[in-house]
């Protein structure tokens, strides 16, 4: 090879790089920002109330309640009524349970806090070896690290509290720190069963919320996401489908997908399905 072919192949060798990143780095199109689509609602002659469905396409006029103006609960639950009954009636094949699945009927009221167990050494308790090694407890004269037989309850409690201080997270959970994460996720998720419940907390102005069509977050299909979904034109993710249920039937506005609300009800959702398989792009 001459030095000018070696300069020209390390020149292609440079020129092949750059193009491969300035590729990497091109923008893609599934990767922009894109506003959610407008629901259309046909508009009442009379200036009433038209509610629209979930699919963007069914709607229903509410005779008594002009635009703008809020419904009462009663009407609320008669209003969704007779629109899930106008759907139903369209979609007849629809993958639509009619009540909720056993398996989620239990979830929320069922704490994920295992009951302590009677036997310490149980399948709950902590692990019995740490996989961090030991350090002898304090005032020990003992040199070498390691479990050994010998160890009682008060080194238990100062090799508990090593750990701990040390940071190492997964070696020093005691049965009470699962306790208060199962106490906490489970107040997580009552937190967004009382929005998905609760017209006013998802910023609904018209009395309707989530329950009235989706009891116990029934036929929600979490586990289906990420899905194309046709009412937006897009590949869609839990929570756009909960941004857009929100503005219809609910008439709220659009939660910020980190809004603590979002979370709440997305975590709600999701725990209402435990146990079903995850299943992507299923229609
Ligand atoms: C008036 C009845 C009604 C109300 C109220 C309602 N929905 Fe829906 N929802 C529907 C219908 C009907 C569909 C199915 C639409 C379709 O498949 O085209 C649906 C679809 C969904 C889906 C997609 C389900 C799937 O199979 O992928 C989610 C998620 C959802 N709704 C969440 C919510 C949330 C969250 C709220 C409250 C903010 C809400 N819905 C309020 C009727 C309702």
């Amino acid at each position: 090879m001459t030095l000018r072919t070696k300069l020209l192949t390390a020149l292609a060798a440079l020129t092949s790089i750059a193009g491969g990143a300035a590729l990497a780095t091109e923008p893609s199109p599934l990767l922009e920002k894109k506003p959610l689509p407008e629901h259309k609602l046909p508009a009442s002659k009379k200036g009433n109330l038209v509610v629209g469905l979930c699919d963007g396409e069914t709607a229903m006029e509410v005779k008594g309640v002009k635009e703008g103006g809020k419904m009462s609960r009663s009407q609320a639950l008669q209003v969704t009524g007779q629109l899930m009954e106008e759907w139903r009636r369209k979609n007849p094949n629809a993958n639509w349970d009619d009540v909720p699945a056993p398996a989620s009927g239990q979830l929320v009221a069922q704490a994920p806090t295992p009951p302590p167990s009677p036997n310490p050494q149980g399948p709950r308790s902590p692990p019995a070896v740490s996989p961090t090694p030991q350090k002898p407890a304090a005032g020990s004269s003992v040199g070498t690290a390691g479990p050994t037989s010998a160890s009682g309850a008060p080194q238990a409690g100062a090799q508990l509290k090593t750990n701990i201080q040390s940071g190492h997270t997964y070696g020093s959970f005691s049965e009470r720190d699962e306790a208060i994460w199962a106490e906490s996720t489970k107040a997580f998720v009552e937190e967004g069963n009382r929005v998905f419940h609760d017209a006013d907390a998802l910023g609904g102005t018209i009395a309707v919320s989530c329950d009235m069509c989706h009891p116990d977050a029934a036929n929600t299909h979490p586990e289906t996401y990420p899905k194309y979904q046709v009412q937006l034109g897009r590949v869609a993710m839990l929570r756009d489908m909960i941004n857009w249920c929100i503005q219809n039937p609910v008439r709220g506005k659009p939660l910020a997908d980190d809004d603590p609300k979002m979370k709440a009800l997305e975590a709600f959702i999701y725990a209402r399905r435990k146990g079903v398989p995850l299943e992507f792009g299923k229609h």
